[in-house]
């Protein structure tokens, strides 16, 4: 029997990530959204793209979370999506009623499964999820630093004109300004790009990281990235289908790791069949601490705003 994923939103991001999920033919997936006719178009619209790219998986889209019974991941997209002027925190107060909602919904069919949250605030919306879940803090994952890195790995290539698939990087912290691109361990075929860029261009590297989703929003000016996105959380999808024990940045719940507690940030985990299967604490020299405790207040401020949104 396939594995099967639950995609919840039908928009840009979710229907692109049903879109890469069967396309590589992972697992069967079910799309959910609140507008009746999207997901149910946008699934049969992929489902008649399957035999030109040849593959089996099966993709339904309804409103009706029952079809969801039993899922083996659940990623949640559900939500609104920035506008030019908007940051991702001005999103708060509409994403949490719709992540209560929609998780409570969909954990009543699948109290086994995995949730990737991609919706934002990210990492406020983490704690959301994970409250209105019960899950065990290993099964809620958030999706951002496998985006934020790979845009850091992408700013890189095109600085040195080599293979992206030669990069490796690591970004921590909160979805937001206050992110922690980690040049010190970011590669290029293991040499650290500290040995190849100069100090100056590595600080616009690292801003250009920073404000990337700001770019493309600016680009696009009525909503959001989504290929990236979409990129990133099926990456996430496929090293826990195929229990990978792959090492990516992802919003995990610390619990005093990097002496920080109580709290969903990014950090670098091994993911397997059991989500989260192990936090890596790695070095971090006292700047990079200090940045990661000043991105772990920022998203500290905005999980204690959640406590005054009336659901
Ligand atoms: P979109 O507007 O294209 O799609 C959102 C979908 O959610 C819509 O189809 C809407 O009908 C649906 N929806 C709204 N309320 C719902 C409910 N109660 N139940 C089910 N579906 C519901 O937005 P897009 O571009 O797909 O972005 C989705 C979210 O992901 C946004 O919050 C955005 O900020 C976030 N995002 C996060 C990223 C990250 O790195 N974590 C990257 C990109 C986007
Ligand atoms: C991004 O980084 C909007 O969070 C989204 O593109």
């Amino acid at each position: 029997m396939n594995k099967k994923v639950t995609v919840i939103g039908a928009g840009n991001v979710g229907a692109t990530t049903a879109q890469r999920l069967v396309e590589k033919e992972l697992c069967d997936v079910v799309l959910i959204d609140i507008l009746d006719g999207i997901p149910q178009g946008k699934s049969l619209d992929l489902t008649e793209a399957a035999p030109i790219e040849k593959h089996d998986s099966h993709i339904i889209g309804t409103n009706d979370y029952e079809i969801s019974k039993d899922s083996d991941i659940i990623i949640i997209t559900a939500g609104i999506a920035r506008k030019p002027g908007m940051s991702r925190d001005d999103l708060l107060a509409t994403n949490t009623k719709i992540m209560t909602q929609v998780t409570k919904n969909v954990t009543k069919f699948s109290p086994d499964a995995i949730i990737i949250i991609v919706s934002n605030p990210l990492d406020a919306m983490c704690h959301v999820a994970f409250n209105a879940s019960n899950f065990s803090k290993n099964k809620v994952i958030g999706m951002a630093g496998v985006l934020d890195s790979a845009r850091f790995r992408a700013f890189i290539s095109m600085e040195l004109n080599v293979s992206v698939e030669n990069i490796h990087a690591f970004v921590l912290g909160g979805h937001g300004d206050t992110m922690v691109p980690l040049p010190r361990y970011s590669t290029v075929s293991g040499i650290p790009i500290t040995e190849l860029i100069s100090k100056e261009k590595i600080n616009e590297i690292v801003k250009r990281t920073a404000n990337g989703g700001a770019e493309i929003v600016s680009l696009l000016k009525s909503g959001s990235a989504f290929y990236a996105p979409a990129s990133a959380a099926v990456e996430m999808a496929e090293a826990i289908l195929k229990d990978k024990k792959k090492i990516l940045p992802c919003a995990a719940y610390l619990k005093g790791e990097y002496g920080i507690n109580d709290l969903f940030i990014g950090v670098p985990v091994k993911l397997g069949k059991n989500g989260i299967e192990e936090i890596i604490e790695i070095k971090l020299t006292d700047q990079e601490d200090s940045a990661l405790k000043k991105s772990a207040a920022a998203v500290k401020s905005l999980v204690a705003d959640l406590e005054k949104i009336s659901l």
